[in-house]
Formats: C-alpha cells, structure tokens, sequence
C-alpha cells in the first residue's frame, strides 16, 4: 500500500507542492499503523506525559486502540503525525479536537516527542503549520489549547505564534502531590496575515 509516507522525491515535482500539509521544517501527515511504537513510548514517557492530562501508564494495546480511532476520526476531530521534512522521521503527534462546526472553534493538542528534536524549531512550526491549516483549509475562526501553567516551553512557544491568554482555571489539576493552575491560550484567524 502506498503512503504519503513512501512517496519520494521526484525531480518533476520541483517547484510543485510535494506534501499535503507542509510547514518549513516539518510536515503532518495522516497516521499509519506503523507509527504505534512510537506512539506508545512517547505517551509512557514521563517528560513528554507530565505536559498533558494523561495520568496512568498506557498498555500497546490502549495505544494501538487510539491510533485505530485517530485514523479512522469523527467529524470533529482530525489527527496527524508530524514529521521532520529532512529525513522524513516521526517526530510528534497533533490533533485539532472538539470542532465546532457552527461556531467554528476546536481544541487542539501538539507535541514533539522525540527529546532529540527539541528546541530546533521543529515545534514552532508544527504550531504555525497546525494553525495555518486549520483557518485556511478547515476554515475555522479560533483554536485554543489548555497548557499547565508550570509548562514555561509551551507557554513561550504558543506566544511566538500568536497564542494570548484567556482565562485560567485556578488549581485545576492535581499532580505529584500539589494542586496545577491550567491556561486557556487561544489565537482567532481575524487579525491574522
Ligand atoms: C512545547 C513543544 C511543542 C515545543 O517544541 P520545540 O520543538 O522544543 O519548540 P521550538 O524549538 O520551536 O521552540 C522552543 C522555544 O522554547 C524556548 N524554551 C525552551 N525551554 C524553555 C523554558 N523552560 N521556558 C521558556 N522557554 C523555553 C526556547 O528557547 C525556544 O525559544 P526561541 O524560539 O524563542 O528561541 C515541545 O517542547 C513539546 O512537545 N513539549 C511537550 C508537549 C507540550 O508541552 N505541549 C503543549 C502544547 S504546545
């Protein structure tokens, strides 16, 4: 079966669009079920699991479970791998999540979860990359995210890209013994160039 994945270079496509959804350093793809492992050791990594609400180890099997549910997505929720455009490698995942259609709002989560590939840009442009899609191809007016108020790369990240601060939710999350505030950032297409 052939993938966005295996498709190589061709000569021909020069100065055409060679991917679907490509920022500058990265792109986002659909999901594969080769994409498991990864999936899996990132949402068991607890660098990357003390950033998100997720509490409990995951089983292979929980995880191959949501990946089948993200290939296979309601009409309010899309899901993408994010990849490196240079060696073309998995990196991290993203989804725009809870859309509303009439409103035109979503969620969305994002994260890189290679350490490896941290702090080099990649994760800026997964953002602006995210964004840029979903206002001028979802055709959606606002996307916010739910970032821990200790997550200080998050917070600087989404700034960079436009994301301001509209409300906290005060000592909303309980971890490693002690009570978290959570932010709600959001950024509106209007306004945008
Ligand atoms: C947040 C995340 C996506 C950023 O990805 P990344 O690839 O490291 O981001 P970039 O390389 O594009 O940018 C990193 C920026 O954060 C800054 N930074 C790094 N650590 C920081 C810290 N502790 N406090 C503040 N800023 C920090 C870097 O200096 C850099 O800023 P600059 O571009 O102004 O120099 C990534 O760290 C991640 O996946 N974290 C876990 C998941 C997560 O937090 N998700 C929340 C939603 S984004």
């Amino acid at each position: 079966m052939r993938t966005e994945r295996d498709l190589a270079p061709d000569p021909r496509d020069q100065g055409r669009r060679r991917f679907m959804i490509a920022g500058e350093h990265v792109i986002l793809r659909a999901f594969e079920r080769e994409d498991v492992e990864r999936c899996y050791r990132w949402m068991n990594d607890p660098n990357i699991v003390r950033t998100l609400k997720t509490r409990y180890p995951i089983a292979f099997e929980n995880e191959a479970e949501w990946l089948e549910g993200a290939m296979h997505p309601s009409h309010f929720e899309r899901h993408f791998a994010i990849e490196r455009k240079d060696d073309r490698s998995h990196i991290g995942n993203a989804s725009i999540h809870d859309i509303d259609w009439v409103s035109r709002t979503a969620w969305f989560g994002l994260f890189i979860g290679e350490p490896s590939a941290w702090n080099r840009g990649f994760g800026g442009d997964a953002i602006r990359t995210l964004v840029r899609f979903a206002f001028d191809d979802m055709n959606l007016e606002k996307l916010r995210i739910n970032v821990f108020d200790y997550n200080d790369r998050a917070k600087h990240v989404l700034a960079a890209q436009g994301f301001v601060e509209e409300g906290k939710l005060k000592k909303d999350f309980y971890r490693e013994g002690t009570w978290h505030d959570i932010v709600i950032l959001s950024v509106f297409r209007e306004g945008r160039s």
